[in-house]
């Protein structure tokens, strides 16, 4: 009681905190009501019905059991599966989500049995019996997760294989296996050794939540470099028209220059930065579905057409460096052009990859020149 307790409050202030971040956006999308429904109905069903089933220990504990883990099952189903409606393929999304409610299912029960066996909780059951209670429906949620990821590896192995966070965490997951035979003869009477092998199963397994979060997507780099470095630039050189007047900024130190400079500079590389990565994270579901596109659409486009996003990538390179020549004389009137140039640079990836069916913003594209 006091674990799941901990754990719920634990992620519903960090799940405040996330949302906060943008309300809007997470209260328009359907995935995240969705998810929020269960997770409601789920928590709700908990604490009413599967506790009075266990005190009464009644009859209809299966049946309620059923209901609460199948509640529980559709807060991840609904996170992955509704961004995928309306596109014919189900076989990934139906995957995936088999694949982490399979490991949530197996984390559940190696968390319990970890910290029974640190002595942290659960006492009234020993160690042998929790073990032997377990071991079936262990074994069905670990073949069940060891499927589904094989199989979602045989789909996509090429992009997996090149990807150092995975086969971090097939380390992980190979470490995991290491830990439990090495300690699998010791554990019932050894009580140290028994603390340092749960110790170690409870990293290892927070490892493997981390590394199976993956590398930086096209959408993390954007966010965290390429937008914050174009803000600063776009403002850098401005005319600005209020009450007080008109007023002209632009670079005028040295240090502000220098400063422009390398802010150009990671525009410049980030390109190379941007090839061979995924759009976005299944879950990072899009802010305006009307016109932006779901990240698997994305997805789809990147790999069809993997040289088109180069070529554009390589307009962003070139359109910088443009502005590099206007850093390097000090002339502000070139670097506005220049500027120009990224931002249209920007706008031309966009319009094709992240809001496609936006069809204001084609027009005016089409009205700057932007497409051809
Ligand atoms: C080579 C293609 C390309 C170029 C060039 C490009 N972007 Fe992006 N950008 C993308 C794609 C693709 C997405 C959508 C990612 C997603 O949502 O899955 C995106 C998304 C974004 C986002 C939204 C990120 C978020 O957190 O939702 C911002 C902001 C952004 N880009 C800014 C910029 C700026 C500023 C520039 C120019 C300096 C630029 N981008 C140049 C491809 C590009």
């Amino acid at each position: 009681m006091p674990w799941t307790l901990g754990g719920l409050s634990l992620a519903i202030f960090s799940g405040l905190l996330l949302f906060s971040i943008d309300p809007e956006a997470y209260y328009i999308n359907p995935a995240f009501r969705f998810k929020m429904l269960f997770l409601l109905l789920a928590i709700a069903f908990y604490y009413t019905m599967v506790r009075k089933a266990t005190a009464a220990d009644s009859r209809g504990g299966s049946i309620v059991a059923c209901v609460s883990l199948a509640l529980w099952a559709l807060v991840p189903f609904g996170g992955v599966f509704i961004g995928f409606l309306g596109s014919t393929e189900y076989a990934y999304p139906v995957l995936l989500s088999v694949h982490i409610v399979a490991l949530v299912l197996l984390g559940g029960m190696v968390v319990v049995t970890d910290l029974r066996l640190l002595g942290a909780g659960i006492r009234k059951y020993s160690v042998p019996d929790l073990m032997n209670g377990l071991r079936v429906p262990k074994r069905i949620a670990f073949g069940l997760s060891a499927v589904s990821g094989a199989v979602l590896f045989g789909a996509n192995a090429r992009q997996y294989s090149s990807n150092p966070w995975f086969w971090m965490k097939i380390a992980l997951l190979a470490l995991i296996g290491a830990n439990y035979f090495i300690f699998r003869r010791t554990l019932y009477d050894d009580t140290g050794k028994r603390k340092l092998a749960s110790g170690l199963s409870l990293l290892l397994w927070a490892g493997v939540i981390v590394a199976a979060r993956g590398p930086a997507t096209v959408k993390d780099v954007m966010h965290s470099m390429v937008d914050p470095n174009g803000d600063f630039l776009f403002q850098s050189v401005q005319t600005i028209e209020d009450e007080h007047g008109t007023r002209e900024i632009a670079p005028h130190t040295d240090a502000e220059w220098e400063n422009v400079r390398q802010r150009l500079m990671v525009l410049r590389d980030a390109p190379n930065f941007l090839q061979g990565r995924r759009a976005a994270r299944p879950t990072d579901r899009s802010k305006n579905p009307e016109v932006e596109s779901e990240p698997e659409e994305i997805q789809q486009l990147l790999d069809t057409d993997g040289w088109t996003f180069i070529r554009r990538a390589q307009r962003l390179r070139d359109a910088a460096s443009v502005a590099m020549k206007a850093v390097d004389a000090k002339d502000k009137d070139a670097l506005l052009l220049g500027l120009d140039g990224i931002d249209k640079a920007c706008e031309s990836c966009h319009l094709r990859y992240w809001y496609p069916k936006d069809k204001r913003a084609q027009e005016a594209a089409k009205a700057d020149g932007i497409v051809e």
